[in-house]
């Protein structure tokens, strides 16, 4: 049984590459019946042009454009790089909704710990966002709510993405994995045997959502079959 407070999941978006994982979280997220709480940093608006060739909306609130931005990409309706299978909806579940937060708004639900959650989730998560959840920075609603999911011993997963790692950046993740975090790096296996730029999406979303616990049919697992 999911409590109400356990099916918000906040989804923080920074300018790491990657911008094709969030648009899939996100959307795995709502057909697993939980609302994403979405935050997205200037940078990541920036890499999204770049990527995906797509703006995102900016309406804070309750935000179903959300899904309009998902559909085009994940259907390869966008600039055609990424197909994805379809996404199977769960059984019996209502899907959730996408509320969308400005990120300086320190006065939203998510800056506080007395706003409960399932969890958080930042994806992609740039070197520059972990340095200031490593050292407490709390600069933008983004630092402030990963920073309130470690005080309040709640589930906050980094999926950082750079190579090569250096020192500095290396010591931020120990850090933050020493204060509670997941650090789930952006490094899809290809042992599943992809057959699409999405599979290799897919085995990255879904050990998101299995840290989360939130089931999901994105992937098989190791010693099942392979779906074709
Ligand atoms: C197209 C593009 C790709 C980028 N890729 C990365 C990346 O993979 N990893 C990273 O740490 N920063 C990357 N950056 C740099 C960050 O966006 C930059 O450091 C920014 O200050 C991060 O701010 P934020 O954490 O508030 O989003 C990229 C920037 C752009 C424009």
């Amino acid at each position: 049984m999911t409590t109400a407070f356990e099916k918000q999941i906040v989804v923080a978006i920074t300018g790491a590459s990657g911008a094709v994982y969030a648009l899939r979280l996100i959307q795995t997220l709502l057909a697993a019946g939980r609302n994403a709480h979405v935050v997205v940093s200037g940078a990541a608006r920036q890499v999204f042009q770049q990527e995906l060739e797509t703006g995102l909306p900016s309406r804070t609130g309750e935000c179903p454009e959300w899904m309009e931005v998902i559909h085009t990409v994940t259907e390869g309706a966008g600039n055609g790089l990424w197909k994805f299978r379809p996404m199977t909806g769960l059984p019996g579940v209502t899907p959730g909704k996408v509320f969308q937060y400005g990120s300086s708004d320190f006065h939203s639900s998510i800056a506080s710990g007395s706003s409960l959650t399932g969890g958080m989730v930042i994806c992609p998560c740039s070197m520059g966002t972990l340095s200031a959840i490593a050292t407490g920075a709390s600069t933008n609603l983004i630092h402030r709510a990963a920073d309130v999911h470690l005080k309040e011993r709640r589930p906050l997963i980094l999926v950082p993405r750079e190579t090569p790692l250096g020192i500095i950046q290396l010591e931020n993740m120990v850090a933050v994995s020493r204060a509670g975090a997941t650090v789930l790096p952006a490094m899809p296996g290809l042992y599943h045997q992809p057959k699409c730029l999405g599979d290799l999406a897919d085995f990255l979303v879904a050990r998101i959502c299995d840290h989360l616990k939130i089931p999901h049919s994105l992937s098989s697992r190791w010693g099942q079959a392979v779906e074709s």
